[in-house]
Parts: structure tokens; sequence; C-alpha cells
């Protein structure tokens, strides 16, 4: 068990390390306008979309990497969420970098 866990926070740790310097390449400030048709669910107070309401997730502050292998998932279906699966669809990977290092530089 404690083998297990400590295995875990080096592969964690790898990992972190590793992506951290293939995303520097993400653009914040091109991401901001790549990101115009996803602030009208994900942009708004409470994290619920316009209409019809339903929960968003915060993508604000949350790790370009993390974002960027979200969008990955979506886009190759190993997520499956209709709505998110077309917007995903059609970012390329220097998108999605961009993208994700515009959320990540936002406070909410
Ligand atoms: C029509 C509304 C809508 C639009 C537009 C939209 N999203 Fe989403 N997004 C959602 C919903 C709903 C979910 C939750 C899906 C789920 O449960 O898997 C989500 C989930 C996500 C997630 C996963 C977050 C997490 O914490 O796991 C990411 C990343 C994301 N969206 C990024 C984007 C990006 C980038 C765009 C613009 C290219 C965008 N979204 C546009 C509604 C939207």
């Amino acid at each position: 068990m404690r083998t297990r866990t400590g295995l875990k926070m080096v592969v964690l740790c790898l990992g972190t390390l590793v992506t951290a310097s293939a995303f520097a390449a993400g653009n914040a400030e091109a991401g901001r306008s790549k990101a115009f048709t996803c602030m009208g669910c994900h942009g708004v107070a409470n994290y619920n979309n316009v209409y019809p309401t339903y929960h968003v997730p915060k993508l604000g502050g949350q790790h370009a990497q993390y974002l960027v292998s979200a969008l990955q998932s979506y886009k190759n279906g190993q997520r499956s969420h209709g709505t998110m699966r077309a917007q995903a669809a059609d970012l390329s990977d220097q998108d999605m970098e961009d993208i994700a290092a515009y959320f990540e530089s936002r406070t909410e």
C-alpha cells in the first residue's frame, strides 16, 4: 500500500515536470480570442451557462495540462459529452494549449 502510493507520487511529479516544459508553448493572449466561444458557457457567474441553465465546470485557474488533456479526451471520444466533443473537435493541439494557458491565467 505504502509503496504503491509512493510510486504514484513519483509518476505524478514526473508528469508535471515533463508537461511544464511542453506546455510553455501555450500563449494566453492568443488563447483569449480562441476561447471566445467557450465563454458563453464557461465564462459566466456561478458556472451556469445562460440558457438552458445547467452546470458547467469552472475552467479558470485549472492547470493548463489538465485542460488540454480534458479537451483531447473530448476530441478523441474518451470523454463522451456531445456538446464538449463538438467544441473540441475543431481545436488543433496549438489551439488547446493557447486556450488552456488563457484559462489557467484566469482567477475565476
Ligand atoms: C454549450 C456550452 C459549452 C460551450 C460553448 C463550451 N463548453 Fe466546455 N463544457 C460544457 C459542459 C456542460 C461541460 C461538462 C461536460 C462533462 O460533464 O463532461 C464542459 C466541460 C469542459 C471541460 C472539462 C472541465 C473539467 O473540469 O473536467 C473543459 C476543459 C472545457 N469544457 C473546455 C471548453 C472549451 C476550451 C470551450 C471552447 C472551445 C468550451 N469548453 C465550450 C459546456 C460548454
